[in-house]
């Protein structure tokens, strides 16, 4: 599968033919003046939680291209008022699409929309079909929950895991999530974008190598196959 980094939690790939954006944080975000969000195709948006470095082109994309928000029930119902089709997940719930199963898991965190209105809990996703399986755990501390995962889903082949810190786990706790996880591929995500969030790529990466695991740290726009 090939995916592209968007910036901050932002990725964008292509599963049984469908295009899927996950945290569409384009326009607002100085670090990915590189894309442009009027470039990509989708089919379905996948949002963590309703933060504006999580939501922001959402609107624009999904107006352009009359693709399916898939997110928690408040964030749905937030974009359907907007006219914007939506399937709606709650925590510990999945559903079967075209693309593959997504089920939506717990995330520590907060999560209000960029209006003030409430979005409802934060989440993360584990994606599934019969060719890959990868978990994106959106913005969120550590958590004992992680250790559900591999309990309930089939085995990841990777997984997206915020590393930035102060709003979100930093590199320690996230190679103790990816133990949790039992994933030793591990692409971060929601780090370098404003100066709370830098981080020491070469010490971060050195970090997983010790404990047996591989950090990939995309530039902003760059595509890898995974
Ligand atoms: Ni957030
Ligand atoms: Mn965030």
């Amino acid at each position: 599968m090939e995916i592209q980094f968007l910036g901050q939690n932002g990725f964008y790939f292509k599963l049984k033919d469908k295009h899927i954006i996950v945290d569409p944080f384009i326009t607002g975000n100085p670090k990915a003046s590189n894309i442009s969000a009027d470039s990509l195709e989708a089919d379905y948006i996948l949002l963590t939680h309703g933060h504006e470095d999580h939501v922001a082109d959402a609107e624009s994309i999904a107006k352009r291209t009359g693709c399916t928000i898939i997110s928690n029930y408040e964030i749905v119902s937030w974009f359907g008022q907007k006219d914007i089709k939506g399937h709606p997940l709650n925590h510990g719930g999945k559903w079967n699409f075209d693309f593959g199963t997504v089920k939506y898991v717990n995330a520590i965190h907060s999560s209000v929309l960029p209006d003030g209105t409430y979005g409802g809990n934060p989440g993360g996703f584990v994606i599934y079909n019969d060719e890959i399986c990868f978990y994106i755990a959106g913005d969120t501390a550590l958590t004992l929950d992680m250790k559900l995962i591999p309990l309930t889903c089939p085995k990841l082949d990777f997984a997206i895991l915020p590393i930035g810190d102060n709003f979100t786990m930093g590199v320690d706790d996230a190679i103790i999530s990816a133990d949790f996880i039992e994933c030793t591929k591990i692409i971060g995500s929601h780090f370098d974008t404003f100066g709370y969030i830098n981080i020491d790529h070469d010490l971060s990466k050195k970090k997983f190598e010790d404990r047996g695991k591989e950090l990939i740290l995309m530039e902003v726009g760059q595509k890898i196959e995974i």
